[in-house]
């Protein structure tokens, strides 16, 4: 659905968008007769233009409002990439010309001075919690605590004082008072990785911090201020979760008053060079070696891939070939799962010739791995679900069964119990 690019100083677009679902829903109501994939549809646009609203009313709030924002629609990919490096914009990283990644960077930079909280949301991989640590080290608070908390890693039994504390003997094991991590990252940043995790009483007091910032232990009644801005970061769709009922939408709301979403890796893959240049060096630093050679085929292989584990994958690739090759990498030291099956070549006399002859089955070998893997991920994650993964893929389902067939994948493999 094509939507209009809003201006700042117009309120009407709202108007005309509302207006739409309004359509849309009254379409539904009155309607004598819908077939499903009609009621689907329809309730698909609904949905996308809600969303959409969402969006415009934080874009337009907190980026078009600021002047810069008018040059920066003018501006190609390029000079607002060379904009940010010139501006001393702290980003312990690399980011290259994707249109996605500058929007979100130029969001987190106008955000980053700020104390409003911020929501990253993105594949597992893509960056985002260096995302919250750049928008800390490039807010007031810099110099003040940084605190991590990761609600997927810890049991919910134990999150909420983790997160508030908790009061002597509020539960067995709690033999002292204790502080937990907002009050430790009272005046700096608290990062909330994996918020979609958060158990739903842990969420109301979560949106009583947003409210009124403050805090209760767990087991006491006393109130404490503090003054902790707030980044958090998921890789769920909480829009999805609200529907669901397993967040609160108003939680939702208050935390991603500015929200940033990293883009996958496969969105962006001008970047691939840049990162494995910036890996490769950095690998090289911590092996204390030189900086590894690439044969021109992997290299072929690695500016293809698909990475369904994004930067975090690139990162472990190069970091593996680092340790294992010798001056030059090849096929062989990528990980098992990944490696192309391919005839070894020789990298000898006659490199040259043999490489080039190769070349057009060593990319289409990557390529049918990366589908491969690629798929294999997703079935994963959907637990052997063909009509989930489909949806997920945008994707026909008849379509994917074939290429499921290409490359031997049973989905009932993948079902729990097999
Ligand atoms: N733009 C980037 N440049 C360099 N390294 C990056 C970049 N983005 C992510 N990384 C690195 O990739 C890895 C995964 O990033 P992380 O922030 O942990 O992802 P996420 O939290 O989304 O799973 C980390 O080692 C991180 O430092
Ligand atoms: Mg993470």
């Amino acid at each position: 659905m094509k939507i209009i690019e809003p201006k700042a100083e117009s309120a009407i677009s709202y108007g005309g968008l509302i207006e739409k679902i309004e359509i849309l829903r009254s379409t539904l109501r009155w309607a004598s007769k819908l077939e499903r994939p009609q009621i689907q549809k329809l309730l698909s646009q609904c949905n996308a233009l809600r969303d959409e609203v969402m969006q415009l009313s934080r874009k337009e709030r907190f980026v078009t409002a600021t002047a810069s924002a008018g040059a920066a629609r003018k501006q190609t990919t390029a000079q607002r990439r060379k904009a940010l490096l010139d501006r001393s914009f702290v980003f312990e990283g690399v980011f290259g010309e994707s249109l996605k990644l500058l929007d979100a960077l130029e969001i987190a930079e106008k955000a980053a001075p700020t104390d409003l909280p911020v929501l990253i949301d993105g594949e597992s991989g893509t960056g985002k919690e260096l995302m919250a640590k750049v928008i800390h080290a490039n807010g007031n608070r810099a110099d003040q605590p940084y605190i991590s908390v990761n609600c997927g890693a810890i049991p919910d039994n134990l999150l909420e004082s983790e997160l508030f504390g908790h009061k002597r003997g509020a539960f067995t094991g709690a033999s002292s008072d204790r502080s937990g991590k907002f009050e430790a990252a009272n005046t700096g940043t608290i990062f909330l990785d994996e918020i979609g995790e958060l158990p739903l009483p842990g969420q109301v007091k979560l949106l009583r911090v947003l409210q009124s910032n403050e805090i209760q232990r767990v087991g006491s009644d006393k109130t404490i201020d503090v003054d902790t801005r707030i980044v958090a970061a998921t890789n769920k769709n909480l829009m999805n979760m609200c529907r669901e009922g397993t967040f609160r939408e108003d939680l939702y709301y208050r935390l991603g008053v500015i929200q940033v979403t990293l883009p996958p890796l496969r969105e962006r893959k001008d970047e691939i060079p840049l990162l494995i240049e910036f890996f490769g060096d950095e690998a090289a630093e911590k092996l204390q070696r030189r900086p590894v050679k690439l044969s021109r085929r992997l290299r072929t292989f690695l500016l293809d891939y698909a990475y369904p584990g994004n930067i975090r994958e690139l990162r472990n690739i190069i970091f593996r070939i680092a340790c294992l090759a010798g001056d030059t990498a090849d096929f062989e030291h990528l990980p098992e799962s990944i490696r192309p099956d391919v005839k070894e070549a020789k990298p000898e006399e006659g490199e040259e010739v043999q490489q080039q002859l190769s070349l057009a089955d060593a990319k289409k070998a990557a390529s049918d791995a990366a589908e491969r893997k690629f798929l294999e991920q997703g079935l994963q994650e959907q637990a052997g679900k063909v009509s989930e993964l489909a949806r997920q893929l945008d994707m026909n389902r008849s379509h994917l069964q074939t290429l499921l067939k290409k490359h031997g994948l049973r989905s009932k493999d993948y079902r729990a119990g097999s």
